[in-house]
């Protein structure tokens, strides 16, 4: 059975794409079966790992009638691993709103990925930066929770009210646990993020991933090329924090 995993934190532009992006293509090469989902009608996730064509049919439409089944592109194949999309669009900002009158709102994305997940052993969740129902969908389809931080005074407080999200989704879904805290775009050379990295590792302890991503222009570069750190030449030392990030995942179960 896959493990699903959302990537969430409804602060904005903390690296959630650019975590599941690069983590996914982390577990790819190492050997796993990966799948990965788009749930913000930003798209982010589709052109990180270049679908640079709209796909006709996205989450969206999954989404809104049970019948369609989630749309799966894949990214990168070999023998063993593969690593697949579930692409979005900005119709996903629309599906979100007529959502809201139909039954079982909350339990669609968990409902359709039950069909497909066998097939993989990770599925990993991109969410927006909000808590409205396509975030909620992921969390309540997914058994883990990564939380992507930057080291700032504000990111605190964006993960009190992940921390607050997640006790309403146990309603829900009682399984749901926090995997880790990880800080997806740390600069070690300003004071505030070093106060606040110390803070964090003491106020979440082992919650927190050992693993820190840096700032790197490369990590950028990379997502705006369309693809991982892994395809991007000058990315090999970025590539190895994500294997790292990788193998402390897979080490917590
Ligand atoms: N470690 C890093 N080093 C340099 N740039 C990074 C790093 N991580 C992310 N970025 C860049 O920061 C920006 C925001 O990252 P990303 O899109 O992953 O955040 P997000 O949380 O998904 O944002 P949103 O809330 O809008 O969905 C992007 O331009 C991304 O390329
Ligand atoms: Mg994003």
């Amino acid at each position: 059975m896959a493990s699903i995993i959302a990537i969430s934190n409804q602060k904005g532009g903390v690296g959630k794409t650019t975590t599941t992006a690069n983590l996914g293509a982390a577990l790819f090469h190492l050997g796993k079966k990966v799948l990965l989902v788009d749930m913000d009608p930003q798209a982010n996730l589709s052109s990180a790992l270049g679908l640079t064509e709209l796909p006709t049919t996205t989450v969206a439409e999954s989404l809104l009638d049970r019948k369609v089944p989630l749309p799966i592109v894949t990214i990168m194949e070999r023998l063993d691993a593969r690593l697949a999309l579930v692409p979005s669009s900005l119709a996903l900002a629309s599906a979100e709103a007529a959502l809201m009158n139909k039954l079982g709102r909350e339990l669609r994305l968990r409902d359709q990925l039950a069909m497909v997940s066998g097939a993989f052993d990770f599925v990993l969740i991109d969410t927006p930066p909000s808590l409205g129902l396509l975030t909620i969908n992921a969390l309540v389809a997914a058994d883990r929770v990564v939380i992507p931080t930057e080291a700032r005074l504000f990111s605190l407080q964006g993960l009190q009210m992940m921390q607050e999200s997640i006790e309403e989704v146990l309603y829900l879904n009682p399984k749901l646990q926090v995997v880790g805290v990880v800080l997806s775009k740390l600069d070690r050379r300003l004071k505030e993020e070093k106060l606040v990295s110390s803070y964090l590792r003491e106020r979440w302890g082992a919650k927190v991933f050992q693993t820190e991503v840096g700032t790197n222009s490369k990590i950028l570069e990379a997502a705006s090329s369309g693809t991982s750190v892994f395809n991007y030449a000058g990315a090999e030392k970025a590539a190895e924090i994500y294997l790292a990030l990788a193998k402390e995942v897979l080490d917590r179960g």
